[in-house]
């Protein structure tokens, strides 16, 4: 059964097609020629995700879903939250997103943070909302070259590394992403037509 996933992003589709397993294909944007970018004009997470899966699901009426992620900093009151990707100007770059919550930060002792993912679900067209999270804290300076994003400022808790120097595999385990890919991948699995 396809399931499109309303991403340009293949790296994300492999991660939760290895979690679905068969009878679902999932299938991006890109696998079907379609190229918008489309806007992310919501005030919170679930609001963008709900945005992305629905023009997918009005487009072409299948079975789909959208995520969404934020990075919320307690001290700046859930800061960058859904301006993460873009919270230095409107080029997504990860070293002056960071430059800046660091700046931010500067003289702020309370550094806890959390990675949030909201993925919005269009199912036999009702739609469904899963959620994960992974606590942490924004270290002072960059540690480690792996991932994308605040990889190299967030260090998760009960870790003494940052999500930088974690390799894919663990990072999957327990990130934000990987927690509400898993739950909607359960929710797939019980509601298998
Ligand atoms: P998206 O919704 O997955 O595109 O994420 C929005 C932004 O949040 C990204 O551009 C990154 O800046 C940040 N982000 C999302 N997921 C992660 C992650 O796993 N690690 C670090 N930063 C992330």
């Amino acid at each position: 059964m396809r399931l499109v996933f309303a991403t340009l992003n293949k790296n994300k589709a492999a991660e939760i097609q290895k979690m679905v397993k068969e009878p679902y294909e999932v299938i991006t944007l890109t696998d079907l020629n379609i190229f918008d970018e489309i806007p992310e004009t919501g005030a919170n997470l679930q609001a963008n995700a709900l945005i992305k899966a629905r023009y997918v699901h009005q487009m072409l009426g299948y079975n789909c879903f959208a995520d969404d992620t934020g990075l919320e900093v307690d001290a700046l009151n859930g800061e960058p939250g859904v301006h993460s990707a873009r919270y230095a100007g409107t080029a997504k770059n990860d070293n002056a997103n960071m430059d800046l919550l660091l700046q931010k930060l500067a003289n702020q002792s309370n550094r806890s943070a959390r990675f949030v993912t909201c993925i919005c679900l269009f199912w036999m067209d009702e739609m469904f909302v899963f959620e994960g999270e992974l606590k942490g804290k924004i270290i002072d300076f960059k540690m480690g070259t792996n991932g994308f994003g605040y990889d190299p400022i967030f260090m998760p808790d009960g870790y003494d590394i940052t999500l930088a120097q974690m390799d894919m595999f663990t990072k999957n385990q327990i990130s934000h992403r990987g927690k509400a890919f898993k739950k909607m991948a359960e929710f797939l699995i019980e509601n298998q037509l």
